[in-house]
């Protein structure tokens, strides 16, 4: 009798998880629609920024220059989310942009195509143990080079990730009829609704988790440019795919990008710029994929979403785990200190030595 109210009890809950997020290959004219039945003018209209490969200093310096000091309507700062390969990352840069409000994500490994469990799960291994940030917190997969197929998504769910973001979707396309109206993030439990562009993926994989797609950036006429990184004045671009989606269904924005093919003087002035005029615009906001996400499950009206998108910063790294709340990418005449959290200058506290800026960057007059 108990197991049949909780049969019950499933099928319900399965049944109203359908009915929000309708998006499935049986039913791929409901991609575009926004959750929760919401009116158009009460959906949020979300930006995300997502930052791929290893957390280094120089690629922290670049992204610092493009979203430092910049802040959301209610005060907390832009956050972006971090597709992390390990290979080469600094684990105090991570736990600086963690406890900033930022989202810690996989990105394999090593940056393999095709990864194996073993990639996949042991990037999130290594990061646990070198950041301390909790297990639970880091859910989210971005697969190298855009390379993925079932067994990479066997490996997600079998780890219990919540989402998976490796999937480009060009307008017009099998769930984005046009750039206004393009797919929301869907969940894969009754199959994959894209037609895969890179990869392989089929409409009859079911999964467990969410997919957040790689929405491809299009030209003035419509034409798709790229998923990432797009070529050309990254202001005119995402302004105009802002305005298309204002003036559309108000599907989630993307800039996903790579801080390596970022760091030219132009490219950082163009993102910043657009960063600028879209956290003016009304009702528009830039949260982490998490966040997305969560409001894709639970979604509230734009008019009460602020209360959703508290800016608590976390304070969760595990106990024993040194913590660094800053880092400083540029410690030219010095070097980071973990221990110290801070550049240590050359000749410090001597005669002629450095010292340290207010920016805690190695100087020669402070
Ligand atoms: C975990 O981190 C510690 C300290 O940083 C390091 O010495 C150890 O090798 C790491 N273990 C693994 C399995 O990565
Ligand atoms: C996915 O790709 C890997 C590497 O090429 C391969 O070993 C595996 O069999 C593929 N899985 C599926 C389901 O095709």
């Amino acid at each position: 009798m108990v197991s049949s109210f909780v049969a019950a009890l499933l099928i319900l809950l399965i049944a109203r998880q359908a009915a929000g997020y309708p998006c499935t290959p049986a039913r791929r004219a409901d991609c575009p629609k926004p959750p929760g039945g919401l009116a158009l003018q009460q959906v949020p209209q979300f930006v995300t920024v997502t930052w791929d490969d290893a957390v280094t200093s120089q690629s922290y310096g670049i992204v610092q220059q493009i979203l430092g000091g910049l802040r959301r309507r209610n005060g907390c700062p832009i956050p972006s989310t971090y597709f992390v390969t390990a290979q080469d990352t600094v684990p105090a840069a991570v736990q600086a942009l963690y406890l900033s409000g930022n989202e810690i994500a996989t990105h394999t490994l090593t940056h393999v195509k095709y990864p194996s469990a073993q990639e996949i799960v042991g990037c999130r291994d290594w990061l646990v143990n070198a950041t301390g940030i909790p297990r639970q917190r880091i859910n989210g997969f971005r697969t190298p080079f855009l390379l993925h197929n079932a067994t990479t998504r066997r490996a997600l769910a079998a780890a219990g990730f919540l989402y998976d973001s490796s999937l480009p979707d060009s307008a017009p396309s099998a769930i984005s009829p046009s750039v206004r109206q393009r797919a929301f993030p869907y969940r894969m439990d009754a199959g994959i609704p894209q037609t895969c562009e890179t990869g392989s993926c089929s409409a009859s994989e079911r999964w467990p988790l969410w997919e957040v797609p790689l929405w491809a950036a299009a030209d003035a006429a419509g034409r798709p440019i790229a998923s990432m990184d797009p070529a050309g004045d990254a202001f005119e671009i995402y302004k105009r795919e802002l305005g298309w989606r204002l003036g559309g269904n108000r599907a989630p924005l993307g800039l996903f990008l790579h801080a390596g093919a970022e760091s030219a003087p132009e490219r950082v002035a163009q993102l910043r710029k657009f960063v600028q005029y879209a956290a003016a615009q009304q009702d528009v906001w830039f949260v982490t994929n998490q966040q997305l996400l969560a409001w894709m499950a639970q979604p509230v009206p734009a008019s009460t979403v602020a209360a959703q998108l508290g800016c608590k910063p976390p304070a969760d790294i595990a106990a024993g785990v040194k913590a660094c709340a800053a880092f400083v990418s540029d410690c030219n005449f010095g070097s980071w200190d973990g221990r110290k959290c801070r550049c240590v200058c050359m000749g410090e506290g001597a005669p002629g030595g450095f010292c340290r800026s207010r920016m805690g960057e190695c100087s020669l007059s402070c």
